[in-house]
C-alpha cells in the first residue's frame, strides 16, 4: 500500500474543472459538484476528472517511472504544505504531501485529470514538479498557465522536458523544445535557471538516436546493413553535413531508403501541406478564443453578432464532424470551457 493523501484533504484542494466551484458532495464512488452537479467517478479510490472516464487506463502495479532526483525528493518532503507532481507516472518514492496527477491510474496516482485543466483551487501548492511530460502535451502553454494558477505566490516549479529526442510514445509526442521554447512556455514566471540536467547530457542524444536508428535499420534492411552502419564513424556522418559533394554512397543511400514512418522518428524536420476547410468565412472568422473576451464580444453590433453566431455554428459543425483529430480536440476544449 502506498502512502496517499486522505480523501478529505484532497477534496479540500479540489475545484470543479467545469464551473470552478470548490464544493463537492463526496461519496464513496463519486464526487458531485455542489454548483453544476457534474459528477466525477472514483475509480480504484482515485477521483477522475477527464471527459470520458471509461478511457482511463489502469496501469499494472509493478510499473515504475524514472526516479525523481534525490535532492528534489528531499525538498518536496520538507515543504510546509502541499506539492503537485504532474504526469507523475508511478513514482518510486511516494511523498504523502505530494499529489500525483496522471492521465492514467498508476498505483501511486492520487488524481486523474488533464494537465491542461487542473481540478485545483488557485494558489494551492507550495511547489509543482513535472518530469518528461511537456513534450506529450498538445498545448504546453495552457498547461504552463494552469501551473501558474495553482501555485501559491512564491511557489516554485521544477520541470524537465525533451529537446533532441527521437519520437517516443507516439502519437502523444507533440513537441521537442529548445531552451528558448521552454522558457517561452513559462515566460510568466520568474525564471531562475534553465539548464541541461545530468539526465539530459548530450551523451543521451547520441546514444538514444544511435540505439533507435540501428534497431530500425535492422528491421528494414537486416543485420548485415545494421552492422555496417554501426561501424561508421562520426567523421563520415560529419562529411554528409559539411561537404555536399559527399552526399552519396552507403550511409546516404541507406538513410534515404528508410520508409517515411521510420524517417519520422529521427527527421531533422517536417513539411506540412494544409487546406483551409470549406465553410470557414473570412468576414466573420474571428478565432474561437475570442469567446474568452466577453467585453469585446459585447461591443459588436447585433447584426455583426448574428453573423458571428452563424459563422461559429458553421465552424462548430465543421469541427464536430471533422476528420482532423486536432480540430475535434479543439471543439472538446471549447465545450469544456463553456461547461456544455
Ligand atoms: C514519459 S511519461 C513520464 C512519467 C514520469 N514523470 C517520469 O519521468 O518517468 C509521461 C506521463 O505523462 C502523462 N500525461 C500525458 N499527457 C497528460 C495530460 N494531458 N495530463 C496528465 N498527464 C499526462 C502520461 O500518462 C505519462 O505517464
Ligand atoms: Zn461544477
Amino acid at each position: 500500500m502506498v502512502d496517499k493523501l486522505s480523501s478529505d484533504t484532497l477534496v479540500n484542494l479540489l475545484k470543479c474543472p467545469k464551473c470552478h466551484c470548490p464544493d463537492f458532495v463526496n461519496t464513496i464512488d463519486q464526487l458531485t459538484c455542489k454548483n453544476c452537479s457534474a459528477t466525477y467517478p472514483m475509480i480504484q479510490g482515485v477521483p477522475v476528472f477527464i471527459d470520458d472516464p471509461n478511457q482511463v487506463k489502469i496501469i499494472p502495479p509493478d510499473h515504475v517511472s524514472n526516479a525523481i532526483p534525490e535532492e528534489t525528493v528531499r525538498w518536496l518532503k520538507n515543504l510546509d504544505g502541499y506539492s503537485l507532481n504532474i504526469g507523475a507516472g508511478a513514482s518510486q518514492t511516494k511523498i504523502p504531501t505530494c499529489i500525483e496527477l496522471e492521465y492514467s491510474i498508476f498505483h501511486t496516482t492520487d488524481v486523474v485529470a488533464d494537465s491542461h485543466y487542473l481540478p485545483f483551487k488557485d494558489n494551492s501548492f507550495e511547489a509543482v514538479v513535472s518530469f518528461n511530460v511537456f513534450e506529450h502535451l498538445y498545448e504546453p502553454n495552457r498547461a504552463a498557465k494552469e501551473i501558474f494558477r495553482v501555485l501559491k505566490p512564491g511557489g516554485k516549479l521544477i520541470m524537465r522536458t525533451a529537446f533532441l529526442q527521437p519520437l517516443h510514445e507516439e502519437p502523444y509526442h507533440f513537441y521537442n523544445a529548445t531552451k528558448y521554447g521552454v522558457m517561452n512556455w513559462f515566460s510568466g514566471f520568474e525564471i531562475e535557471n534553465c539548464h541541461v540536467s545530468a539526465n539530459f547530457n548530450p551523451v543521451f542524444t547520441l546514444a538514444w538516436l544511435s540505439c533507435d536508428l540501428l534497431y530500425y535499420i535492422e528491421q528494414v534492411y537486416g543485420t548485415e546493413t545494421k552492422n555496417k552502419v554501426a561501424q561508421s564513424t562520426l567523421s563520415e556522418w560529419r562529411e554528409l553535413w559539411a561537404n555536399p559533394t559527399q552526399r552519396k554512397g552507403f550511409l546516404w543511400e541507406t538513410m534515404y531508403g528508410l520508409p517515411q514512418p521510420v524517417q519520422e522518428r529521427f527527421a531533422a524536420g517536417f513539411e506540412l501541406e494544409a487546406v483551409k476547410p470549406n465553410g470557414f468565412d473570412d468576414r466573420t472568422n474571428t478565432d474561437l478564443n475570442d469567446l474568452d473576451r466577453p467585453a469585446q464580444a459585447a461591443s459588436i453590433s447585433t447584426y455583426a453578432l448574428q453573423e458571428r453566431i452563424n459563422s461559429l455554428e458553421t465552424q462548430i459543425r465543421a469541427m464536430e464532424t471533422s476528420k482532423f483529430w486536432k480540430l475535434r480536440q479543439k471543439w472538446l476544449r471549447i465545450k469544456r470551457k463553456l461547461g456544455l
